[in-house]
């Protein structure tokens, strides 16, 4: 049985001060949680912060985003091997708002993937549709086109340890959700996919639902047979919620 996941995406949120506040107030909550693994994914800034706060829990660090490359005249830019040596686990890869805003192109992902395995990083492979992808009937192309360049050079190994988020664009800081059934069918989909491509691998790998979960919303997605578990944009930004959603994940 796969452990569901549960993932913090903070996103440009939280200072150093800010962030070792959240930890202290969430921390006691999240101990001792069977059947969940639990992830924040705070800003490159407070990483070491986080990390230094989490050593010796069982919660995961993980970034949000990284460069492909290994090193070299990237003004800005932060690399796989960079993350690990914080203490990184996991890191984000592909979110909707780095492919809109910064020009993370499905190529890009790839590499991106490509460079955190190298690391010895989980990518946290995040797809989805748009608004405008979903109406025109395109959801399944849209989501397995993602899936299938981002694990292009991927083993069957790597595929296993492998985390996908599935986050609809149009439920991304709505407050809109798509409902768990919905949730439920594209997650199973991308797993088809991916047994088709890899095989029995597919049936380890973690997809996750993303886009607008809350404290209220998340028992209809982990009650869903192929929802393992989710990435949390708002609603982790606050302590206590996110605790509650991880309690909820667990199986
Ligand atoms: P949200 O964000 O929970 O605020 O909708 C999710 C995400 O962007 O990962």
């Amino acid at each position: 049985m796969r452990t569901p996941l549960v993932a913090a995406n903070w996103k440009m949120h939280k200072t150093r001060a800010e962030a070792t506040a959240f930890v202290e107030a969430a921390l006691p909550q999240l101990t001792g949680l069977d059947g969940v693994e639990v992830v924040v994914c705070p800003a490159f800034t407070a990483l070491e912060t986080v990390g230094r706060l989490l050593a010796g829990s069982a919660v995961r660090l993980g970034a949000q985003n990284l460069h492909w490359e290994r090193e070299g005249a990237f003004t800005g830019e932060v690399s796989a091997g960079m993350l690990a040596e914080l203490g990184c686990t996991y890191v984000i890869v592909g979110h909707s708002e780095r492919r809109r805003l910064f020009g993370d192109t499905d190529e890009r992902v790839r590499r991106k993937v490509r460079a955190a395995f190298d690391a010895g990083l989980v990518p946290i492979l995040c797809v989805g549709e748009t608004l405008e992808e979903r109406q025109a009937g395109q959801t399944e192309s849209r989501v397995a086109g993602q899936v299938a360049v981002a694990t292009a050079d991927l083993s069957a190994d790597e595929v296993a340890h492998l985390v996908v988020a599935y986050e609809p664009v149009w439920a991304i800081g709505t407050g809109q959700a798509a409902t768990g059934q919905e949730a439920n069918r594209v997650i199973g989909l991308i797993r088809q996919h991916l047994r088709h491509r890899f095989g029995p691998a597919a049936d380890a790998v973690r997809i996750q639902y993303g886009g607008s979960v809350t404290a209220r919303n998340a028992a209809e997605f982990f009650s869903q047979p192929e929802v393992d578990g989710a990435l949390v944009g708002g609603a982790s930004l606050n302590p206590h919620e996110f605790a509650a959603i991880t309690r909820t994940a667990r199986r």
